[in-house]
C-alpha cells in the first residue's frame, strides 16, 4: 500500500459557499485515494513518512474545464477583434501550425508543465484539427501527470486556410484518432469545435458516435451575439441556439458548453433539464467583448456550472486568475443587473475552480474519503503581514495575490506531479 500524509493547514470546498477548514491537520491518502482529513495524526501512521509543510495551505487543486491547447502560443496577443473575427484573423492560422509534429510536441510539453506547475490537475481540452497533434497533446499531458479529457477538434465548414476538413476526412480521422488513444489518465471526448464550424452531416455523425462510445462531448454555447445570428441562419428551424446541438444528439449529461453568455431563460431551462455543464469563461468573455455570463443566476437556477481558462480568448492559464475573474464578472453582472443579481464570494467562486467539476469525473466535491488525491500546497509566509490573519483570510490572499514561486506543490491521482 502507497501512502501519501500531506500536513498543512487543509482547505477544501464540499459545498458551494461553504469551506472545511483543518488547522494544522494531515490529508491522508492510500493507492492514490483519499482516506481522510484529521486533526491528530491516526496512530496506525505514527512511523510513515509525512510530507511536512509546515503552515502552508493544502487546498484542492483545480479543474480548467474548457481551454485550446494550441492556442498556448497565442496567448497574450490579438485581443482586439471580436470573437467571430478574432477566430479568423488569429486563432485559425495559429491552429493550423499544429500540422507540425515537432511544433506540437514543443508546445504541449511546454504547456503540460505549466499546467502542473499552476496546480491545474484535470482539464477538459480542446485539441485542433489534427490527430496526430492530439495525441501529442494527450500524451504529454499524461506524462506531466494531468488528467481529465482532450479532443480532436471537429470543423468541416467555415474554417480558414490550411484549416478545414472535409465530413469525410472529419469522422475518418476521428474515428482512427479514438482506435488510438490509449492513456490511463487522458481519455478523448468529442469536440465539434461550434454550430457555425460543423455541418449538419457532421455534427449527426459525431452524436452517433458519442452514443455508440458512450464519451462526453464539449462545445461552445452562446458566447457573442453575431454568433447567435450566424447559428441562426444556419440553422433557421432552431428557434434557440441549444437546438442546433440537441438535433444531433450531442446535448446530454456529458455535454460541455462553453460561455453561455447570451443563454436566456428558456435556454438555461433547456440546459438545467438535460444537466449540461455550463462552463463559465470570465476572462475570455471580457476580453472578446462577448459579455457578461449570468453566472449567479445560472447557480440559482441549479444549473450544473464550472470554469474555464478558455486560453487564449482568457489571457491566463492560472485558475486562481480565472477565479478572480469569474468573481469580477459576477460583479460587473450585479451592475448591469441593476443591483438586483447577486455577486460570486470568493468561497463560492473557489468552488466553481475546484469542487464543481468533481462529479463530471465521478467523484464528490472536498476532499471526499474515496476521491483521487488532487490537491495542491501554496506558501505565503513573503506577502506582508499586518496582522495574524485566519486560515479563510489567506485563502482568500492567496487567491487574489501570491508571491512567484508560491505553489511549493501539486499532486494528481495521488502521485506528486510537481515540486519547487
Ligand atoms: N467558438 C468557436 N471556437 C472558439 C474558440 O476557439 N474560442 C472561443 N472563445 N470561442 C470559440
Ligand atoms: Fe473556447
Amino acid at each position: 500500500m502507497e501512502t501519501v500524509i500531506i500536513k498543512g493547514n487543509i482547505i477544501s470546498a464540499p459545498e458551494f459557499g461553504k469551506l472545511e477548514i483543518t488547522e494544522n491537520g494531515y490529508l491522508i491518502a492510500e493507492d492514490g485515494k483519499i482516506k481522510g482529513t484529521y486533526q491528530k495524526l491516526p496512530q496506525e501512521y505514527e512511523n510513515a513518512f509525512i510530507e511536512d509543510y509546515g503552515d502552508a495551505l493544502v487546498m484542492q487543486s483545480f479543474s480548467d474545464m474548457h481551454l485550446h491547447a494550441p492556442q498556448y502560443p497565442m496567448l497574450g496577443i490579438g485581443m482586439d477583434r471580436p470573437l467571430l473575427e478574432w477566430l479568423n484573423t488569429y486563432t485559425f492560422p495559429t491552429e493550423a501550425r499544429f500540422a507540425d509534429k515537432d511544433f506540437a510536441r514543443t508546445t504541449y510539453h511546454r504547456l503540460a508543465g505549466e499546467l502542473a506547475a499552476k496546480g491545474t490537475t484535470r482539464v477538459c481540452m480542446f485539441s485542433s484539427i489534427h490527430r496526430e497533434a492530439t495525441l501529442i497533446l494527450m500524451e504529454e499531458l499524461e506524462n506531466a501527470g494531468i488528467t481529465g479529457y482532450v479532443g480532436k477538434v471537429n470543423m468541416d465548414r467555415n474554417g480558414g486556410e490550411n484549416y478545414l476538413e472535409t465530413t469525410e476526412e472529419s469522422i475518418s480521422e476521428t474515428v482512427r484518432w479514438l482506435e488510438e488513444c490509449h492513456f490511463e489518465h487522458i481519455k478523448p471526448m468529442i469536440t465539434p469545435r461550434f454550430t457555425p464550424s460543423c455541418s449538419k452531416e457532421l455534427m449527426q455523425e459525431l452524436g452517433k458516435i458519442a452514443k455508440e462510445k458512450n464519451l462526453p462531448i464539449q462545445s461552445h454555447l452562446s458566447e457573442n451575439t453575431s454568433e447567435l445570428d450566424l447559428v441562426k441562419s444556419l440553422h433557421p428551424d432552431c428557434t434557440q441556439y441549444w437546438e442546433s446541438y440537441q438535433k444531433y444528439g450531442l446535448w446530454n449529461d456529458k455535454t460541455l458548453m462553453a460561455h453561455c453568455v447570451w443563454s436566456d431563460e428558456t435556454e438555461r431551462k433547456a440546459i438545467k433539464e438535460a444537466g449540461v455543464w455550463a462552463v463559465h469563461c470570465a476572462a475570455s468573455n471580457e476580453n472578446l467583448v462577448s459579455g457578461y455570463a449570468p453566472v449567479r443566476v445560472m447557480m440559482n437556477e441549479g444549473l450544473n456550472v464550472v470554469l474555464g481558462s478558455d486560453i487564449a480568448g482568457g489571457d491566463h492559464l492560472s485558475m486562481f486568475k480565472n477565479i478572480t475573474a469569474a468573481i469580477r464578472a459576477s460583479k460587473a453582472r450585479r451592475i448591469m443587473d441593476d443591483r438586483k443579481t447577486e455577486f460570486l464570494s470568493v468561497i463560492e467562486a473557489f468552488y466553481l475552480g475546484t469542487s464543481a467539476a468533481a462529479p463530471f469525473f465521478g467523484e464528490k466535491p472536498g476532499f471526499a474519503p474515496g476521491n483521487a488525491l488532487h490537491a495542491i500546497v501554496v506558501e505565503d509566509r513573503t506577502l506582508p503581514v499586518v496582522r495574524p490573519l485566519s486560515i479563510r483570510e489567506r485563502l482568500e490572499r492567496c487567491i487574489y495575490r501570491r508571491e512567484h514561486g508560491c505553489v511549493l506543490a501539486v499532486f494528481s491521482e495521488g502521485k506528486k506531479i510537481y515540486k519547487k
